[in-house]
């Protein structure tokens, strides 16, 4: 069993990373059952983001046209929407950040904002996986309308599928998960986000996980490196 990365309080291990990674590497799957086992947050501006434009405020307004096309929300409204998540409760024993810091400037924000909150990095791990598995993720990804389970036409078991749809469930598919939005996505990736890499080697906080095989395959690695 790998020792805490830090402890803070009884049982609880405290644990600050990032997840880094493409679209599709399964940050979200990862961030999700991390959550589950170690009773920390997962903080995904991603999902922060739909749920303002669901809520259809005027800054949801702002953010759907730029998601639909794949580009990013500017990093101002992000560090805003940061700031105020990592200051509530829950997220003083630890958080998963997931789809955040997207570019060298959000990861300097948040080298500066967790300095502020005496709460240092402990990791940023990449979710390294090959470009070609990423298309089939992304074109695949569902989501269960009644409880938000995130499944995949192409991966999931069936049982877990029907399991939705018999419930009276939809599988919803994400607004930018078509394949022209898709190839936006990876190649702002590619040039806005993927010299975060460089940035975490530099300050010793890297490390990799082999994100392809199965959903269970990848937590036993990422858990064996935290
Ligand atoms: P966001 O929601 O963060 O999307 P993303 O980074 O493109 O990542 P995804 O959610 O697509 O992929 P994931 O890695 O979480 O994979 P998942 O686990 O879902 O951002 C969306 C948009 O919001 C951005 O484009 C931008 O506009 C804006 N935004 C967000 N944050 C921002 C920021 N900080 N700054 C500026 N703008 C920002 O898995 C994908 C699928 O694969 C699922 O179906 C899953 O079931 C399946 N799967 C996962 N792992 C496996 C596996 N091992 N085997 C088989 N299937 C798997």
């Amino acid at each position: 069993m790998p020792p805490p990365v830090n402890c803070s309080s009884g049982d609880v291990e405290a644990m600050r990373i990032v997840l880094l990674g493409p679209p599709g590497s399964g940050k979200g799957t990862q961030a999700r059952k991390l959550m589950a086992e170690r009773n920390i947050p997962q903080v995904s501006t991603g999902d922060m983001l739909r749920a303002a434009i669901a809520a259809d405020s005027r800054f949801g307004q702002q953010a759907k046209e730029i998601m639909e096309a794949g580009q990013l929300v500017s990093d101002d409204i992000i560090l805003g929407i940061i700031s105020e998540r990592l200051a509530e409760a829950d997220a003083q024993d630890g958080f998963i950040l997931d789809g955040f810091p997207r570019t060298v400037q959000q990861a300097l924000d948040l080298s500066d904002l967790l300095d502020q909150l005496g709460q240092p990095l402990d990791a940023a791990v990449l979710l390294d996986v090959d470009f070609d598995i990423l298309i089939r993720r992304l074109t695949g990804r569902r989501t269960c309308s009644l409880n938000g389970k995130l499944l995949n036409i192409y991966f999931s078991p069936p049982e877990e599928l029907d399991a939705c749809i018999n419930a009276g469930g939809e599988l919803l598919r994400r607004e930018d998960d078509n394949e022209e939005t898709i190839r936006n996505r990876l190649d702002v990736y590619r040039e806005r986000t993927e010299p975060l890499i460089n940035y975490y080697k530099k300050r010793g906080k890297l490390k990799t996980v082999d994100a392809g095989g199965t959903i269970d395959e990848v937590f036993e690695r990422l858990s064996a490196n935290l």
